[in-house]
């Protein structure tokens, strides 16, 4: 990616780590800008990027596996700047160096005990000599490569090394998970210390580097932004706001599927707090009566995603010339089609919003957010002033409140689900639980089942309440949220949402689970 002002770059190397991801996120979070390349990138491509260190990461295979990821070139080619390599990366350069690894008579996973046994280690600087660490690996390095001193252990097993006259580091285990809370410490060290990055990836200098590069092109052209009221394309319309002004013209839809009073209180947001230009479309009756009858959730997405269209061409159209359009795209998309994972895989969900966009629109695509994950885009949305209800909110499928009803789509559906929306909302924020769940939500199930009330039977609908914590999206967990908490949202969605009289709560991780159930 080329980018105006040159940043030190540090780069890791994907051996398919389920954790590479956060290796990233938390040299970031150190202030270091780096990327993720596939671990087969050639030494030309990486050489372009003139990176003031290489990270090579974990992955799931061992290094006599047949099909083992290898680097594609000479690992030594690698050394003109300080290389750490993580788990199976170090294994890997540890071979390749002439050492040895071997599969470990005891497994190491989980929680362990890290003892550093040499004083002056860099990479430990200013650490204390124990530590806990995270540890998940079946095979360990038995013989050192010529030049390596151990320098930490655990019970089980040498776990970091060095070679100082060639500035080559490793670890067996992940300085990276929050399981080992001093790691941010430890590659802090390999980044400023070793490799003397420069911290200069902060939330002002972002905007200031984003904005001269939109400024550039769009020059006195026209842009336009579909908004959605989520984070990314809010933040993304902040930015180019910054950019050009009065050159962007948003477009917000009211597609009948958002929330309780979303549509009103979030284009008053944009409108009187951001001062975008922006004009809301109501489409509600468009959307609504085009999902009558469909039941089948691909097919939902894909009526869905028509709609955003023809209400997108719409807009343009009667706004005459426009050259851009701001998508926000960020970098987790970015880097699924680039890395170790990537390539084809089968269609879960066809995920709409703009991304669904026809490319014969001949627009020119602003993608300001590119490089960005989530947690960088609220660190700049903040500093651009952009409303933390904003910041703070959930995410919300594009689709909306369709991928929550299941089966047929009915006015009556929408409405009882957005006060059962309503009232999880507010129990969650009261009980403090808001924000530690990435998302919490209710799903109306197509079935009904019998109750008692009073002295009456009812056969009415049951919700389902979905509650999860996740980093990204990509994976996640059911939340813990107390017993205490859940007996209170389900004592008032039965009795203040009429039609319901049975609550279950959904404990599915993700996988195998999806977080929307459609
Ligand atoms: P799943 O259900 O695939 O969702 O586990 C992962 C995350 O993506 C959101 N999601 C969507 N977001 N358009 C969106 O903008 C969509 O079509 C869509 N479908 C799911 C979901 O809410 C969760 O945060």
């Amino acid at each position: 990616m080329e980018r105006n002002v040159p940043h030190d770059t540090i780069i890791i190397l994907d051996f398919g780590s389920q954790y590479t991801q956060l290796i990233a996120r938390r040299i970031r979070e150190i202030g270091v800008f780096c990327e993720i390349y596939p671990f087969n990138t050639p030494l030309i491509e990486i050489k372009k990027h003139a990176p003031k260190g290489i990270i090579l990461s974990g992955g799931p295979s061992s290094v006599y596996d047949k099909n083992a990821p290898k680097y594609s070139e000479d690992l030594r080619e690698l050394l003109f700047c300080p290389l750490l390599g993580i788990c199976y990366g170090f294994q890997l350069l540890c071979v390749d160096l002439g050492g040895r690894v071997s599969p470990s008579p005891n497994r190491e996973y989980g929680h362990g005990h890290l003892e550093v046994i040499v004083t002056n280690s860099p990479l430990f600087r200013g650490l204390p000599n124990e530590m806990d660490v995270w540890l998940s690996h079946g095979d360990y390095v038995t013989t050192l490569p010529d030049g390596f001193r151990p320098v930490a252990q655990t019970s089980g097993a040498l776990n970091a090394f060095e070679d100082l006259s060639r500035s080559i580091f490793g670890v067996q285990f992940h300085p990276e998970v929050a399981h080992t809370p001093l790691g941010i410490n430890i590659l802090r060290n390999f980044v400023i210390n070793i490799c003397h990055a420069n911290p200069d990836w902060t939330p002002a200098a972002i905007i200031e580097e984003q904005v001269a590069r939109i400024r550039d092109k769009v020059k006195d052209r026209r842009v336009m932004c579909a908004l959605s009221g989520g984070v990314d394309s809010t933040v993304a319309a902040a930015l180019v706001h910054r950019a050009v002004g009065s050159q962007q013209f948003c477009i917000f839809v009211n597609t009948g599927l958002l929330r309780e009073g979303e549509f009103e209180e979030v284009i008053n947001i944009y409108k009187h707090r951001m001062n975008l230009n922006v004009s809301g479309v109501d489409a509600e009756s468009l959307f609504l009566g085009s999902l009558d009858g469909v039941t089948d959730p691909e097919q939902k997405r894909r009526i869905i995603g028509h709609r955003f269209i023809d209400a997108f061409e719409t807009e343009a159209s009667s706004l005459g010339d426009i050259d851009f359009l701001v998508q926000g795209t960020l970098y987790p998309d970015v880097i699924e089609s680039l890395s170790f994972h990537g390539g084809p895989s089968s269609v879960i969900k066809s995920h709409h919003n703009v991304g669904g966009l026809p490319s014969d629109l001949r627009f020119q695509l602003i993608e300001p957010l590119r490089e960005l994950f989530k947690d960088e885009v609220r660190a700049i949305g903040r500093d651009l002033d952009v409303p933390e209800e904003i910041l703070r909110r959930h995410p919300f499928p594009g689709p909306g409140l369709a991928v929550r009803i299941i089966g047929n789509v009915t006015r009556e559906g929408i409405d009882l689900l957005r006060a059962a929306d309503r009232i999880i909302e507010n129990e969650l924020r009261s009980a403090g639980l808001y924000d530690s769940t990435w998302q919490s939500f209710p799903v109306l199930l197509p079935i009904s089942t019998v109750g008692v009330m009073g002295d009456f039977r009812t056969y009415e609908k049951v919700i389902a309440i979905r509650a999860v914590t996740s980093l990204d999206g990509m994976t996640a967990d059911w939340a813990r949220i107390p017993h205490e908490v859940l007996a209170h949202i389900s004592n008032r969605l039965v009795s203040e949402v009429r039609g319901i009289n049975r609550v279950v709560y959904d404990i599915t991780s993700k996988p195998p689970g999806t977080i929307e159930w459609e």
